[in-house]
């Protein structure tokens, strides 16, 4: 739950706020999003990182307001696509403090990133670095650029949003020598300014070993360019992927302390090569806005479905599901809910909680035990949902996605407005 997330009376409250009320005004299904905890969040990673960079990954979730405040906070901003670019450049974001991700960059998504003047591009592919290379002898323009490296670490996550393996289509491999190489050509590259290597080991990870080994084997790099190359490079980035807790279940680490921790250990071992410690950056984006959002649904259908053996599971479907948040579905992930409308004296039974769509693997909520009177009407709220929620939801069943609404302090403002279905028919061209 977010900081300010608290039951009064068995009725949730966010931002100062009544859930109830929100959504007598909003209606369900809605993210609400508790700004102060956003803000406090991105604020302890640039403390913890006082000294380096820290950019807020907007593939976790962005919008404008969003943009603006990362900005305001003193944040740099991740983005890897050009439509989070053109939200960044919306908000008034300073391109220098931009970052530019993706392993498929068009010729066409590049020209804007520098005629944008994105502080930096992270290449990916020997080909992007001919394309970019020819796009800055074209304009006459120049690139600050990273080299995203496969640090070959086996992070414990889902296979699907684990990076630093070999076999997967990200980065340059350290070990079969393309990333030294993809270095070099970026080095001697007119209008090229490398500025570091980057690494991303994953997501949602909580062993610190990870980063740890990935920084290790990132420095080595680091120094054998300066060795053989003679070139110093000043940055290095260690990618995002802190951890945050589900369900009372996960236990995660301070995030922040781990970024103090590895810079720590960058230091220390820059000192072991006797090379000068790069300025170090790192790019969180579930560990800000993971936490700072909720969805709100109404239940609807409550069934009782009797297992084999004869337990009871009271499947309660809502008003939303996979296409508000589809990462129950796809990575198996677990999420945990509770009433928000009131209290209940009611045993608690084993629930589940599904959404609307047509398929049965349409959950929200795999296991909770709820109240075992809750009722169609009953509002029911899913807490760490700010991360990849919306920027994943789909329209699947022609679903309207849902509006994001912030709360801070007792003021809610709607900050990506409900679908309506003139937005879905806006695309439909009819059978002309
Ligand atoms: N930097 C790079 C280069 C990334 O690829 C990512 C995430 C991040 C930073 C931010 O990672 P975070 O701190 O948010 O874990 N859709 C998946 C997660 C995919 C992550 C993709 N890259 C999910 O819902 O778990």
């Amino acid at each position: 739950w977010s900081t300010t997330a608290q039951k009064v009376d068995g009725e949730l409250h966010v931002g100062g706020l009544a859930v109830a009320d929100l959504v007598a005004e909003h209606n369900t299904p809605a993210y609400v999003l508790d700004e102060a905890d956003f803000r406090a969040r991105a604020r302890a990673f640039r403390d913890a990182f006082s000294a380096y960079d820290v950019f807020y990954a907007g593939k976790a979730f962005l919008c404008t307001a969003v943009a603006a405040w990362v900005k305001e906070e003193g944040l740099s901003l991740d983005v890897c696509s050009n439509g989070e670019l053109t939200v960044a450049l919306r908000a008034g974001f300073d391109p220098a403090r931009i970052g530019y991700h993706g392993n498929n960059k068009t010729v066409t998504e590049l020209r804007r990133a520098v005629a944008a003047g994105v502080g930096r591009i992270v290449v990916d592919s020997f080909v992007e670095i001919e394309r970019l290379a020819m796009i800055v002898a074209d304009t006459g323009l120049s690139a600050r650029v990273m080299v995203r490296v496969t640090a070959g670490v086996e992070a414990h996550t889902h296979e699907y949003i684990a990076t630093a393996h070999e076999d997967q289509k990200f980065g340059f491999s350290i070990t079969s020598g393309d990333a030294f190489e993809a270095v070099r050509q970026v080095q001697v590259a007119p209008g090229l300014e490398l500025l570091g290597l980057h690494s991303h080991i994953g997501s949602q990870i909580f062993d610190s070993s990870g980063f740890e080994v990935a920084a290790r084997r990132v420095l080595a790099l680091h120094a054998r360019v300066s060795d053989e190359l003679g070139v110093t490079m000043p940055e290095m980035d260690l990618g995002g992927g802190f951890g945050i807790a589900y369900t009372t279940q996960d236990d995660p680490s301070d995030p922040a302390q781990l970024a103090t921790e590895l810079s720590k250990i960058v230091e220390h071992e820059c000192r072991a090569l006797d090379i000068p410690a790069p300025r170090l950056s790192i790019e969180p984006g579930r560990a800000i806005v993971g936490p700072a959002m909720c969805t709100v649904y109404t239940v609807g259908t409550v069934k009782p479905v009797r297992l084999d053996g004869g337990a009871v599971r009271t499947y309660i479907s809502v008003d939303g599901g996979m296409s508000d948040n589809i990462r129950t579905a796809l990575y198996d992930a677990d999420y945990s809910c509770t009433v928000a409308s009131r209290t209940s004296t009611a045993p608690p039974v084993l629930a589940r909680v599904v959404g609307k769509h047509c398929e049965a693997g349409d959950i929200v909520v795999k296991d909770e035990f709820l109240p075992g009177d809750v009722a169609p009407g009953d509002l029911l709220a899913v807490p760490g949902t700010g991360a990849y929620g919306r920027s994943m939801a789909s329209n699947y069943n022609h679903a309207l996605r849902p509006p994001v609404v912030a709360v801070r302090d007792g003021v809610a403002r709607v900050v990506v407005r409900r679908e309506t279905e003139d937005d879905l028919l806006a695309t439909d061209m009819g059978d002309q």
